[in-house]
């Protein structure tokens, strides 16, 4: 290679190595965001170092982006929903209670959030739905949870993750257009 080509060259190897670490180091600190449920229409802005922001991911119904949760929630939902909720629930069969799947499609999340931390004062305050389930799960009561709306936030994003067979079909922007 020429001198001439090499003064061309080197710099420019230098800048886009310089621009990768600073790309990964953002990624590793959690300063560039991943995928979010947003309120705002879909953008795809330029980044830093002409990297294009992954698309981004539209409101669903279950609101789970007022309650900040992110795909990155997958693994503490799981944990959640083992230690809590897997004695009596799976995601897709009747166990002690009912499958899980499609809660979304059944529930508002305001609804699911209240069930979840006091069911009997649902059922107590004549909710029809929760009153229907109460009798057809032969009055079995379903005890009452301590966790917080992003605890239950991150459950629901558990299971919508494995309903089905579809995997986490909730990233998938065609997926959340459907709702
Ligand atoms: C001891 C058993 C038990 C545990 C543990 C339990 N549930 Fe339940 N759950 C039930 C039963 C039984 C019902 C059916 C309604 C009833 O009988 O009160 C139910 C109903 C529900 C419903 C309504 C389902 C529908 O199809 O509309 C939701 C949502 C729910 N449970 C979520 C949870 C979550 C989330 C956890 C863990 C944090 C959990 N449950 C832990 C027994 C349980």
């Amino acid at each position: 290679m020429s001198r001439n080509a090499l003064t061309l060259v080197f710099p420019a190897a230098v800048a886009l190595l310089v621009c990768s670490l600073v790309v990964l180091f953002l990624t590793a600190t959690g300063l560039e965001p991943g995928p979010r449920w947003t309120t705002e229409p879909e953008q795809a802005e330029a980044g830093g170092c002409g990297v294009i922001d992954k698309p981004v991911v539209k409101p669903d119904s279950l609101q789970l982006n007022q309650l900040g949760i992110t795909p990155s929630d997958l693994a503490a939902g799981d944990a959640l929903f083992k230690s809590n909720c897997a004695q009596c629930h799976a995601v897709n069969d009747v166990v002690v209670g009912p499958a899980l799947a499609g809660l979304d499609k059944r529930r508002p999340m305001p609804w699911i959030i209240k069930w979840v931390k006091n069911s009997s004062k649902v059922i107590a305050s004549g909710d029809e739905y929760a009153v229907k389930i109460f009798n057809q799960y032969q009055k079995q009561q379903m005890p009452s949870f301590a966790l917080s709306d992003e605890e239950i936030g991150q459950i629901i994003t558990y299971v919508r993750s494995q309903q089905g067979t579809a995997g986490p079909a909730m990233y998938a922007p065609q997926a959340v257009a459907a709702n």
